[in-house]
């Protein structure tokens, strides 16, 4: 096990009575605030309506920003940035998915300097304040409500980064359950997908001694395996809801990965992937996780067969460790599948003829990867083996 600290600066209140503290946390941060919200979902599903009338209650002045994107937009992120210094807001409120959060923290950067804000997120000028903020949390699945990290795309140059800091941890972060009632079905497939992706990112890694992280992991993952199939047959089961939304959060707030380093590099060939084609964040880690693991697994095979016999109860008996590793994997595709996810690019109708521009973008800090550091060659075969 590493040497570690561990410090989350986010207050994480949950349960069905969370919005009932949305007025003393909301004022402790000051008079004035920008709500940040998405592309309407909350004023479909009424949260929209109560969040705005428990803040008037409050006495606190709201200036909006809607619009933000799935995969947010930097652009959109400059327009929050202008609302803030115009308005010389105290503090934001993001109501939203990872998309809606992700945005807030690079709003609450922006609106602490002159520079730009791609500056920003490709950590050319480094962040040295933010405006404070808080979320309300409406889909299970980046852990982005309880962590200090963001992923902003720019269209015009067609890329896709994650960035962060220490100060643009949320201040506080509302989670109840049944504000993610509403989230439609292929949505909660991705979720489930997102947050096992991220265990799994925090799971490969070659640090010795890490038995209490890797039954957290394997605990999460086993309660993700066994819970989402029952949150698709029924998408209002509030305790279903509860479980996965819970399991989201703890799946990326640094709790997995205290005493160990994770990988990532499935995360950074996805984001490469969707800054060109725009899919969705999880459908490209369904279609591409699997290759990643059969691309690397031969540097730790222990790692596989511990992932394959734990979490996916395959009997090693009189089977080499390839054979379980790869029995693992390949109960981890078909999970994903039955869900409902993709698992290919031909699913997104995605063909060969950009996988020189993905590899270049996944390439762009150079080789990455901690658990096999891949080339541009590693990119292109798991590239290629996902069409
Ligand atoms: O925009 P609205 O109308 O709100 O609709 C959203 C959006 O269309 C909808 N939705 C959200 N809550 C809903 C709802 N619909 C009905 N009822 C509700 N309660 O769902 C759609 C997707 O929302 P989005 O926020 O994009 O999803 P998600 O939470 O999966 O966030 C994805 C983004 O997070 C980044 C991804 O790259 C992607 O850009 N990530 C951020 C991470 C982080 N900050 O730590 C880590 C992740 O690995 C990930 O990379
Ligand atoms: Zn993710």
């Amino acid at each position: 096990m590493n040497s570690f600290a561990y410090h989350n600066a986010t207050k994480l209140i949950f349960g069905s009575d969370a919005l009932d503290r949305l007025a003393s946390e909301a004022q402790a941060l000051g008079k004035k605030a920008l709500l940040v919200y998405g592309g309407g979902s909350i004023k479909k599903n009424g949260l929209y309506d109560k969040v705005m009338s428990i803040l008037k209650a409050a006495s606190v002045d709201v200036v909006e920003l809607a619009g933000v994107e799935p995969n947010p937009r930097v652009d959109t992120v400059r327009k929050g940035v202008e609302l803030c210094k115009t308005h010389d807001v105290d503090f934001i409120l993001a109501v939203g998915g990872g998309s809606v959060i992700d945005c807030t923290k690079a709003i609450a950067a922006g609106a602490k300097t002159d520079a730009d804000a791609w500056d920003i997120v490709t950590k050319k000028v480094p962040v040295e304040a933010a405006l404070p903020f808080g979320t309300v949390l409406t889909l299970a699945a980046t852990g982005s409500e309880m962590n200090a990290g963001s992923v902003i795309t720019n269209w015009e140059t067609k890329e896709k980064h994650g960035w962060g800091s220490p100060l643009v941890a949320p201040v506080f972060s509302l989670l109840d359950p049944a504000n993610t009632v509403s989230v439609p079905e292929d949505q909660t497939v991705y979720g489930l997908v997102d947050m096992m992706s991220h265990c799994l990112e925090q799971y490969f890694h070659h640090d010795a001694n890490s038995p209490v992280q890797d039954r957290f992991n394997e605990g999460i993952l086993r309660t993700v395996i066994e819970t989402g199939p029952e949150l698709l047959k029924d998408l209002s089961n509030i305790e279903h809801r509860a479980t996965i939304l819970y399991a989201g959060t703890m799946s990326l707030n640094g709790t997995l990965s205290m005493g160990i380093r994770g990988d990532w590099a499935s995360h950074n060939l996805e984001h490469a992937a969707s800054a060109v084609y725009d899919i969705p964040h999880a459908g490209g880690l369904a279609i591409l996780f699997p290759q990643w693991m059969l691309h690397v697994m031969h540097e730790n095979i222990a790692r596989f067969k511990q992932l394959a016999i734990r979490v996916f109860d395959v009997h090693p008996l009189g089977k080499s460790d390839e054979d379980i590793a790869l029995e693992g994997i390949e109960k981890l595709r078909v999970f994903w599948s039955s869900l409902g996810a993709p698992n290919r690019f031909a699913d997104y109708d995605i063909d060969d003829a950009h996988i020189e521009d993905m590899v270049n973008k996944a390439m762009v800090n150079g080789p990455f990867g901690h658990f096999k550091k891949l080339q541009a060659s590693d990119c292109e075969a798991i590239y290629r083996a996902a069409l």
